[in-house]
């Protein structure tokens, strides 16, 4: 896909990877609008993406969202969607277990309400993330939350041909997600990522730059890309 004349809806796009894709959308000359619930959050933003403000989770107000861009062709899912637990399993709290799992319910509201607005040839992404095939101990929430959205994508791909549905499963990666700072930030990415063969958290610009290649590359679709540091492989 030539992305300089298309129109691109990022969900969660004021933040972190989603604003790094959106930004890296619009130099190619994509016009997009990055959706989040905070529009403030996104500070300036280059020519080109417009910001909306929508809870991913008001299905009549993603509805309508999509109903009022239609027709478009880039549709890509990066919003958290709200809380994850964190913490081993047995000891977990059931309801914050159970909350994690915003993140798939948001990814499946873009996917039902989004897909029927697109062009012929749209071309999806969802963002899962490591431990959805590689979870470390305490984990367990973000792992089941990646592990469900990375088989929707495999199930809903063959069924919403010719379009274009993809996963892109980020390993660790510095983003305004982890709310540490300073030393304590550092030290975190690093005993993290220690193990890794890149031992170092990614930037959000990598992994948007694993968006835009199964967005740009028309012979991909139903898979996952790991932009990971060869978390796999520790
Ligand atoms: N950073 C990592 O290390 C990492 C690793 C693996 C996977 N991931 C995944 O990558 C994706 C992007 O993460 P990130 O690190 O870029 O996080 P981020 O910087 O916190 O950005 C998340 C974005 O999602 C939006 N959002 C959250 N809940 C929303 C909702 N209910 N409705 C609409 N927008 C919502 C946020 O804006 P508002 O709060 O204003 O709504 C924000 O724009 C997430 O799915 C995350 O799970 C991240």
């Amino acid at each position: 896909m030539n992305v300089s004349v298309k129109k691109a809806l990022v969900i969660g796009g004021m933040s972190g990877i989603g604003l790094a894709t959106s930004k890296q959308l619009a130099a190619l000359g994509a016009t997009v609008v990055a959706v989040s619930r905070n529009p403030d959050r996104a500070g300036d933003v280059p020519k080109g993406i417009t910001l909306k403000s929508c809870d991913v989770l008001d299905r009549n107000a993603l509805g309508a969202l999509f109903k009022a861009y239609a027709p478009f062709d880039i549709l890509v899912g990066a919003a958290t969607g709200g809380t994850r637990a964190r913490g081993t399993f047995i000891d977990m709290d059931i309801e914050g277990y159970k909350a994690s799992f915003a993140k798939l319910w948001g990814y499946a509201n873009i996917l039902q309400l989004g897909v029927p607005h697109m062009s012929a040839d749209g071309t999806i992404v969802l963002v899962s993330g490591s431990p959805a095939r590689k979870s470390r101990p305490g984990q367990v929430a973000i792992a089941s939350v990646g592990g469900a959205v990375e088989a929707l994508v495999r199930a809903v791909a063959p069924e919403i041909v010719p379009r274009r549905l993809n996963v892109v499963s980020p390993g660790s990666i510095d983003t305004p997600m982890s709310s540490l700072t300073g030393a304590e930030r550092e030290e975190s990415y690093r005993k993290q990522t220690a193990k890794n063969l890149i031992p170092r958290a990614g930037t959000a610009d990598e992994v948007a730059q694993g968006i835009l290649f199964v967005i740009q590359n028309d012979f991909v679709t139903g898979t996952t890309v790991d932009v990971d540091g060869g978390l796999m492989l520790s």
